[in-house]
Parts: C-alpha cells; sequence; structure tokens
C-alpha cells in the first residue's frame, strides 16, 4: 500500500487530480479503448472535482473518452432530487466538463428490481474490461461506498441497509434530520471496488483519523471494511495530517520518508 500525506485537504485534491490526469493521459484513452473511471460521491472528492474541471477548461486533459461507474445510490432518490447521487455528480462534475453522457453510469435507486440492477451494473463494469482507476472516500467508520461495517469483504453490488452512524453522518445533507435520510443503498460491493486495477482512497479531517489507523495499522477485517485495501496490489491511500492523528510517529515517518525519496 502506498500513503501520501499532504498538510491539508486542498494539496490532497490537487495530488489526486494531478494522478488521475497522469494516468488518463497514459493509457491514452480512444473511443474504442475508453479509460475506466469509478467516482464517489461525499465532501472528500469535491476538491478532486474542482482540480479536473480546471484542467479540463485550461485544455491539460479531455473526458471524450472516459466512461464512469459511480460506487453507489440511496434508495428511493431520484435523479432530480438534490440529495440524489445523480444530482451531486451533474451538479459537481458531469455539467462542466466534456464527458459523453452514454458514458456515465450510476446505479437506478428507483429500480423496481435491485437484484437485476445490480447485476446489469457488474455486467456493464465487465464488459469495459473493467475498472482502470477507482477513487472513493471514506466514512467515520470506515465503510467503502455504502459497504458498512460487517459487510462481506468480497461482496458485490447489492442493496444495503444504513448503518446509524451513516445516517447520522450523512444527515447533514437533509437539514441534519436522520428521518429524512433513506435507510437503503445500492453500492458497489468490496470486491467489486478491488477488482478494479488500481484504488485510491482519500481521508481528510480528524474525524477520519480511526478509519485510517484501522486501514493502515489494523487487521483486515469486516468491521472496517476499508481494511479490505490491505489486500490490494495497486492500493493509495491520500490523506492529510489530520486523518493520520492516530498513526504511530514511525508509520508516519516511514511512508513520509518513501514519498521524499521518490521526488
Ligand atoms: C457516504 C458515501 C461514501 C463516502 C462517505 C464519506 O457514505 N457513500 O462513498 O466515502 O459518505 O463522505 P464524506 O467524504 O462526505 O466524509
Amino acid at each position: 500500500m502506498r500513503v501520501i500525506i499532504k498538510n491539508n485537504a486542498a494539496d490532497c485534491s490537487s495530488w489526486v487530480a494531478g494522478y488521475i490526469c497522469y494516468r488518463i493521459k497514459t493509457a491514452k484513452p480512444t473511443a474504442k479503448k475508453p479509460f475506466v473511471l469509478g467516482l464517489p460521491t461525499g465532501s472528500t472528492p469535491l476538491g478532486v472535482y474542482k482540480e479536473l474541471i480546471k484542467l479540463y477548461q485550461n485544455k491539460k486533459i479531455s473526458f471524450e473518452h472516459i466512461v464512469t461507474f459511480n460506487m453507489d445510490e440511496y434508495i428511493g432518490l431520484s435523479p432530480e432530487d438534490k440529495n440524489s447521487y445523480h444530482h451531486f455528480m451533474y451538479e459537481n462534475f458531469f455539467n462542466y466538463i466534456n464527458i459523453n453522457k452514454k458514458n456515465i453510469h450510476i446505479l437506478n435507486g428507483q429500480t423496481k428490481d435491485y437484484a437485476q440492477e445490480c447485476d446489469n451494473y457488474e455486467k456493464a463494469i465487465k464488459a469495459y474490461g473493467g475498472i482502470d482507476l477507482m477513487l472513493g472516500g471514506v466514512g467515520s467508520d470506515g465503510h467503502i461506498a455504502f459497504n458498512e461495517p460487517f459487510s462481506s469483504l468480497s461482496s458485490r453490488t447489492r442493496i444495503k441497509t444504513l448503518a446509524p452512524s451513516t445516517i447520522k453522518d450523512n444527515s447533514r445533507f437533509f437539514d441534519n434530520d436522520v428521518t429524512k435520510v433513506p435507510t437503503q443503498a445500492l453500492t458497489m460491493g468490496v470486491g467489486t471496488i478491488m477488482d478494479s486495477k488500481e484504488v485510491i482512497i482519500m481521508a481528510t479531517g480528524e474525524n477520519k483519523a480511526e478509519a485510517i489507523h484501522q486501514a493502515i495499522e489494523g487487521s483486515i477485517n469486516h468491521v472496517w471494511t476499508i481494511t479490505a485495501l490491505q489486500q490490494h496490489r495497486y492500493g493509495i491511500i491520500v490523506c492529510d495530517e489530520a486523518a493520520v492523528k492516530k498513526l504511530s510517529p514511525s508509520t508516519i515517518e516511514y511512508f513520509k520518508s518513501i514519498e521524499e525519496r521518490l521526488k
């Protein structure tokens, strides 16, 4: 696992946006062989989306041959609902770049057949040859996408009931009213995410410090689903100083010294 520790959230966002840009350019995507990106929602990746939009506006990158798969979507919210992840993605990213709408994939939380929707999603990812680069955030309880504590580490895309901690954390988008937060979501599984060729998980702020401690220094377990990243061959955690507050000083020194030597 590679761990990048930056001073603050803004530096994390620039690094991640630069890295995505580098990966896309190196892959030289075409219509026949597009670059497949896995994308998250949440507050953490907002800075990355802003940076990527800037890079696009400055003609440093094109999204013409990019295919995207979002990690998750709430059950029951329409794409127009301001709290749906559809709405989030268009408002914060897709509306400002040259992505082809037919290349955007987001789970339909209003479907009548959840199992079929999830199965189709898995098949669509496979049809593109898998996800080249998956970007994710992490919940304060260590969940990735909506893979709540005790999710199977080999889970696939499916319906999940949200944990009380997630409902409480996400109520800030729903007038701070926990009763307004959907209680279920469709989500890529931990196994789906880990099948990606490369996975970057971002974490900023002190409320992610325990999750980062578990992810890097804990054992692999289904309580902190982020720990599955330890088994990925190309896993990267990008975090700020606040998020590494619970790591031991020697762990921090080790990862920082490696990045220093790479400069
Ligand atoms: C939600 C999303 C996750 C995200 C998490 C943390 O639960 N399903 O994908 O990582 O929130 O969000 P934030 O970045 O706002 O802390």
